[in-house]
């Protein structure tokens, strides 16, 4: 294990009837003005809005609706809701969606007590944000993990760009299963290919052979495909979504990352892919992970052979991504570019700019090439 200092100051509040559970708990302790967060109007059509919006009323709190944030949320909708913020003096933050919901209000959360432009300070200075406007995070559509974390995901659009920005961690997470119950099938499926894409990403990243990260993230591997493999059977199986639930929440609440590197290339290539198509996060994963894996199958050999038995009871790297590419398949999730929804059309031209401006990892089995980049992104096609 190589050293390492680990602090996860989200509480989480698991299950059936979570939200009252929490916010009664948790309202007290914070301001009157509550900026409640959302999507494109989801949780309008499932009651999950009316739902907190009395609990936060029932609290005695100020409601400051922020609605529109939009899958693979933009660096503009991060400062239109932090200039929201500023100007409603806003106490506290409930952002309830699923990654992109949380991931913009991270953001907006540290932006709003930050003078400085977030972004050139991160990228330009290198200089992380220390706090923000408190947030709770109420998790609609699992997979992300983001309700445990202070990183985000955000696409700034006039830079060709999707890529990390730290932001402010939720102080709290409510993961009620039930609250996932109307996502819609291909998202339920995406949702689950990005938690085992992070366990994956997680254990081929360079680490010593007995890393008990590597175990915790085969077993969060192992949950994540029999209970895909349930919710294709029925995917309304709430035992099945709940675990998927706290999967999520385990394969990026850095506990498998704990003592040691990690890869997260194919989240480099699929980032960048979204910075230019607007594709799912999960189904470009999906797209393009297998087909690197196959690239860099030699470069971890055992890694894969232990991957493959573990997981999928199969005794070879290779069977193993076979199985892999088979789960991808039985769940209904693309296999090809031509599979994902896309604002551009994705040609070569296309993939050839992601493949020049994606980043590249140093810890994964094998440092790739831009020319390998571009070879796998074709392969997808
Ligand atoms: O916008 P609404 O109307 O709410 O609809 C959403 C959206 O269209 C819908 N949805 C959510 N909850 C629902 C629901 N529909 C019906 N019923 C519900 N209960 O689902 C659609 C997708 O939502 P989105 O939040 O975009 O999906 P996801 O949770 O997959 O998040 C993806 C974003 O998270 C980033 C991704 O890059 C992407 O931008 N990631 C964040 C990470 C992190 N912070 O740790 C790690 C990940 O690797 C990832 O990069
Ligand atoms: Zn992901």
């Amino acid at each position: 294990m190589n050293k390492f200092t680990y602090f996860c100051p989200t509480k989480v509040y698991f299950g059936q009837g979570a939200a009252a559970d929490a916010l009664k708990q948790e309202l007290p302790k914070v301001g009157k003005t509550v900026m409640l967060a959302f999507g494109g109007g989801s949780v309008k059509k499932n009651g999950i809005y009316d739902e907190l919006r009395t609990l936060l009323l029932e609290a005695g709190k100020e409601i400051v609706d922020f609605e529109g944030i939009m899958p693979n949320p933009t660096y503009a909708k991060v400062q239109e809701g932090a200039k929201l913020v500023r100007e409603r003096q806003v106490d506290f933050i409930l952002a309830a969606g699923g990654g992109s919901v949380i991931d913009c209000c991270k953001v907006i959360s540290a932006q709003a007590v930050i003078e400085e432009d977030m972004w050139s300070m991160e990228y330009e200075q290198g200089k992380f944000p220390a706090a923000g406007i408190p947030m709770g995070a109420v998790v609609t559509a699992s997979g992300t993990g983001a309700e445990m974390n202070s990183g985000a995901v955000i696409t700034y659009e006039e830079k060709l760009w999707k890529g990390p920005i730290v932001g402010t961690g939720a102080a709290f997470a409510i993961l009620d299963p039930m609250y996932t119950a109307a996502v819609p099938p291909m998202q339920v499926m995406s949702g689950a290919f990005d938690t085992m894409s992070h366990a994956m990403e997680t254990y081929f990243g360079r680490s010593d052979a007995d890393n008990v990260s590597d175990d915790v993230a085969l077993a969060i591997m192992r949950n994540t495909v029999i209970n895909m493999r349930r919710l294709t059977l029925d995917i309304n199986d709430m035992q099945a979504r709940s675990n998927l639930m706290w999967d999520s929440a385990m394969a990026e609440n850095g506990i498998l990352k704990a003592g040691r590197l990690t890869d997260f290339q194919a989240h480099q290539i699929e980032h960048q892919l979204g910075a230019y198509t607007d594709c799912n996060h999960g189904q470009g994963l999906a797209v393009i992970q297998p087909v690197y894996y196959q690239h860099i199958l030699e470069d971890a050999k055992e890694k894969f052979t232990r991957f493959a038995k573990e997981v999928f009871g199969q005794d070879t790297g290779e069977k193993g991504l076979k199985a892999l590419a088979e789960l991808i398949k039985e769940c209904g999730l693309p296999t090809k570019m031509e599979q994902l929804e896309s604002k551009v059309e994705i040609t070569p031209e296309v993939l050839r700019q992601v493949a020049d401006t994606c980043n590249i990892i140093k810890s994964g089995p094998r440092q790739l090439s831009r020319e390998e980049i571009y070879k796998i992104l074709c392969q997808c096609l």
